[in-house]
């Protein structure tokens, strides 16, 4: 959150603690993984620390109100391309996982997600079965 004062412009950050449970650690490898190849782009948690059982990482806003999600669709199509480029799969983009911030869009939660040319990980209780490209194009009209 930027915030303007008279003589300052203060920057205002919040991160986010993710501890996982102990049977998730695969989830924490794979979410390490892909938020250190994401880093070079702007649509991502920043990753800030790494423990053996918990990440720590930018705090990226809310969830994007539904009569909003309409002009998000630009940054939505932005982030598939990245993704695409950086060859991996978000796998669980349900609507929960865009948040927003200052008009900013951000995809989160990479716990479940796969990377080109390897397996994909089986994931227990997944809820749907749609592709990233499919999510965007339900959410994002
Ligand atoms: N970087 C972030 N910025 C803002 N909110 C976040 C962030 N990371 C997580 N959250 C909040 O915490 C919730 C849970 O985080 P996340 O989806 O990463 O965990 P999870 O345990 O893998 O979730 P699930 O298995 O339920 O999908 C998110 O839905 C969101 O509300
Ligand atoms: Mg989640």
């Amino acid at each position: 959150m930027i915030r303007k004062g008279r003589r300052a412009i203060i920057e205002i950050s919040e991160k986010v603690k993710k501890i996982y449970r102990a049977v998730y650690i695969d989830d924490l490898k794979r979410e390490v993984r892909a938020l250190k190849i994401l880093s070079k782009y702007n649509h991502f948690p920043k990753l800030l620390e790494v423990g053996d059982n918990y990440i720590v990482i930018s705090y990226d806003g809310k969830i994007v109100n539904k009569k909003d999600r309409g002009n998000y669709k630009n940054q939505a199509l932005e982030i598939l391309s990245e993704l695409e480029e950086a060859g991996i799969e978000h796998r669980d983009a349900e609507s929960v996982h865009w948040r927003e911030i200052n008009g900013k869009l951000y995809l989160i939660d990479f716990g479940a997600c796969s990377f080109r040319g390897e397996d994909v990980p089986k994931i227990r209780k997944f809820k749907y079965k749609m592709t990233d490209r499919e999510w965007v194009d339900v959410l994002f009209k």
